[in-house]
């Protein structure tokens, strides 16, 4: 990995989202998201905690702008907060555009290149009350708040990407009930895939018109293996598994047409009734990348007794339900691989095999990105005051091998941005799973760059001066 070529260009950044780690949650003319309001109900997310404060980002992002320059990032992948651009939805917020003006700009000087989300899944609260991604009418308010955030940054930001693992907002929040608003209703999660996708869409057309650069969407994608490949309850498990988790976000956006199996398998939750004449064509709206968030693979049987740890639970100690929708039969064995903190495989073979099938089955594939990509584990601080996380430096490198490997393969990709830069609020598990390369000190706020962060800085360098051994030295 250190001694590879990568091709000319290649980026290497890390990621973060504004609800993860900007805190302010209330300051700034900032109101309500989703996620704030979710956390307040009870059991919703572990141990209680909120967003209210995050890791103070929103304070210390100069700080921050400079611990990446220091590990040598080319870019920084962050959201924009519609909560805080739109307090309400109601109009554009001067003081939160200008947080992400003053952001761009230290970037921009630092001499990173900026890489915006507009939607990692904190929608307004007030929208939420009028149906949420349920309603329609949500995909016409994004665009809306899309043209504010280009208003204010469209000068200097080149790359915009619309939605962030539109699975985790539709299917998880709607669906499953695990991640905000956590409602547990199939058919308002089968319209919210739609409409996020017709937002999508809308929003490429509207920055488009408007001279964005480069435009496209972050989807979170498996390989869904058959537990057993001769085994037809097994083999259906893991078509159905694939087509709630990969094709019925890759096939609209990239074919202009949803899969007849999703179609079919989805009537009885309405989704060709939420569909109009006309969307699809919105929604295959041309990308310039697709990006590509990847922790693990899963491995599939259609036989309840089979099931094992899936990783899948989220954290959340009420009651969630199942986001396969009309497929809870779902079940996740194991096959005896080590796993993160998250539960989650560690199989980085898996993320090779998914980049080199992208572009053998989407034949419009536009160039990729690995937008995320990362893992969680128990760190110690030692006494020294370092963290010694191997496990994760190891995990992060064996990653960027098998993403080389697909590129020697073929696949088209661009960039690597590893998930995450700091430690943070993980959705429903709250702080209890940190993925940083930098550690937070929760209660100071303090930043440590872990030994990941100085084996990814290494790699970066290497891969930069293309010499054989690394600038740091690295976990064994
Ligand atoms: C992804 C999210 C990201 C982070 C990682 C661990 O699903 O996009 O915000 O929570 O998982």
């Amino acid at each position: 990995t250190y001694k590879r070529q990568w091709p000319e260009g290649f980026l290497w950044g890390s990621a973060t989202a504004a609800a993860q780690v900007e805190g302010a949650g209330h300051e700034g003319g900032k109101e309500d998201s989703i996620w704030d309001h979710f956390a307040r109900i009870p059991g919703a997310i572990a141990n209680g905690d909120t967003l209210e404060q995050a890791v103070d980002h929103y304070h210390r992002m100069p700080q921050d702008v400079r611990l990446m320059k220091e590990l040598g990032l080319d870019s920084y992948r962050f959201s924009t907060s519609w909560a805080r651009v739109r307090p309400g939805d109601r109009t554009a917020n001067r003081e939160g555009l200008d947080f992400y003006s003053r952001l761009v700009d230290e970037l921009l000087e630092a001499g990173i290149l900026p890489w915006l989300t507009l939607y990692h899944w904190d929608l307004p609260q007030a929208l939420e009350e009028k149906g949420g991604w349920a309603n329609r009418d949500t995909a016409y308010r994004f665009v809306e708040y899309a043209d504010d955030v280009y208003s204010a940054l469209g000068d200097r930001v080149r790359h915009w990407t619309t939605f962030n693992e539109p699975f985790c907002s539709s299917l998880l929040g709607y669906g499953a009930g695990v991640h905000a608003p956590g409602r547990q209703e199939p058919a308002a999660a089968i319209a919210a895939v739609h409409h996020q996708h017709l937002a999508h869409g809308l929003a490429v057309n509207a920055l488009r018109s408007r001279g964005a650069g480069q435009l496209g969407i972050t989807l979170n994608l498996s390989n869904s293996i058959p537990r057993d490949s001769q085994d037809p309850a097994d083999l259906d498990a893991a078509r159905r598994f694939d087509s709630l988790q990969n094709r019925i976000f890759l096939d609209p956006i990239l074919r202009g047409s949803y899969p007849e199996d999703s179609l079919r398998d989805l009537a009885p939750f309405g989704l060709q009734d939420v569909i109009r004449p006309g969307d699809l064509e919105i929604i295959s709206a041309p990308l310039d990348f697709l990006g590509v968030n990847h922790y693990h693979d899963d491995l599939i049987s259609g036989h309840a007794d089979a099931a094992g740890s899936d990783g899948h639970s989220g954290g959340a100690e009420r009651p969630t339900a199942s986001p396969w929708i009309g497929s809870e039969d779902i079940a996740f064995p194991s096959r005896g691989l080590p796993r993160t903190a998250m539960g989650w495989e560690v199989n980085p073979k898996g993320l090779r095999t998914l980049l080199v099938r992208l572009g053998e089955e989407y034949p419009s594939l536009p160039p990729l990105y690995i937008t995320e990509n990362g893992a969680a584990y128990e760190d110690t601080v030692s006494p020294d005051g370092a963290v010694h996380d191997d496990e994760r430096a190891r995990f992060i490198l064996d990653h960027v091998a098998a993403v080389g490997e697909a590129i020697d393969q073929g696949a088209d990709v661009r960039g690597y941005f590893v998930w995450s830069l700091l430690d943070n609020f993980e959705w429903s598990w709250g702080y209890g799973k940190r993925f940083g390369i930098v550690r937070v000190d929760y209660g100071s706020f303090e930043r440590t760059v872990k030994d990941s962060g100085k084996a990814y800085a290494g790699l970066i360098a290497a891969a930069k001066r293309n010499i054989p051994r690394p600038a740091v030295s690295l976990p064994a």
